[in-house]
């Protein structure tokens, strides 16, 4: 995949994809969000992980503002950036972002539509949209109410709070918060947990776990599809022959 604003490293169960544009604090521009569907048509295709970072001691400063201000309507209505991060959230395994300072706009709105946040003691999350005359219009507007509840998101939403990684620790937003330096290795870490579990369980845990209200039809299903796989009973026999994974 040749690409000029992410570096993308394959490995056989995940993808690394760290957003590079750092001149602009790494704003999503859109030859970003061209190449981000691209990971995804990848991703879809060949059902992996996904680590996504930002370059420079920043996650990403919000959608490019130069070209923000030159759309109307009709760009609106396109979803531009909504419409990537949707597909991000909908990925076949799970997504997680490693935020090092600044996920601020449309690269919070990236981070929130990931499964799972970590953060750097620098990492400050927000949504400024309202001072620039627009909204936070890809995602924050319901994404920050479910994860952080609506009193917290309101206060980010309408009220311009930035949200340190203490905060975020604290609201849930973020499972962890570790070392600049030690960032990524931790995001790894969890990733690798994932890795051992079963592929397809994952896989199906994340469709159900995303499906709106409640849903046991769907959780059944998804049941008897993981009760029929070789996996499962190789897992089973393997814990009842006294090797725990
Ligand atoms: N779109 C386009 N360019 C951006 C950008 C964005 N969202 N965010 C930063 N940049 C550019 C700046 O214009 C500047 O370019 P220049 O060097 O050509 O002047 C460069 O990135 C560095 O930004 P700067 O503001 O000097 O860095 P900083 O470290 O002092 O501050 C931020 C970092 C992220 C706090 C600040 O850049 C900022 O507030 N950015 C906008 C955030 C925002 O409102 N996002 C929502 C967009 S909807």
């Amino acid at each position: 995949m040749s690409t000029t604003t992410l570096r993308i490293e394959e490995l056989d169960d995940r993808v690394v994809v760290t957003l590079s544009r750092p001149s602009a604090r790494n704003a999503m521009n859109a030859a970003m969000v061209g190449e981000l569907h691209d990971v995804c048509a990848a991703l879809e295709e060949r059902p992996r992980l996904l680590l996504l970072t930002g370059d420079g001691g920043t996650f990403a400063a919000g959608a490019d503002i130069g070209e923000l201000r030159e759309r109307g309507r009709d760009q609106a209505l396109r979803g531009i950036n909504s419409r990537v991060f949707d597909r991000i959230a909908r990925l076949p395994m799970p997504t997680v972002a490693a935020v090092d300072g600044y996920a601020l706009g449309g690269g919070a709105e990236l981070a929130y539509a990931c499964d799972v946040r970590l953060a750097s003691p620098s990492a400050v999350f927000g949504n400024p949209e309202p001072g620039l005359g627009i909204l936070a219009a890809a995602g924050a507007c319901w994404r920050l109410r479910e994860l952080v509840g609506a009193s917290v998101a309101k206060q980010v939403l309408l009220a311009g709070k930035r949200l340190d990684a203490e905060d975020a620790l604290r609201f849930g937003l973020v499972a962890e918060v570790a070392p600049a330096g030690e960032l990524l290795k931790r995001a790894h870490a969890l990733l690798d947990r994932m890795a051992r579990s079963g592929a397809l369980a994952l896989r199906l845990t994340k469709l159900v776990a995303d499906a709106p209200g409640g849903h046991p039809i769907a959780d059944d299903l998804a049941q008897a599809i993981l009760f029929e796989s070789a996996d499962k009973r190789d897992r089973m026999d393997a814990f009842l022959a006294g090797g725990r994974s």
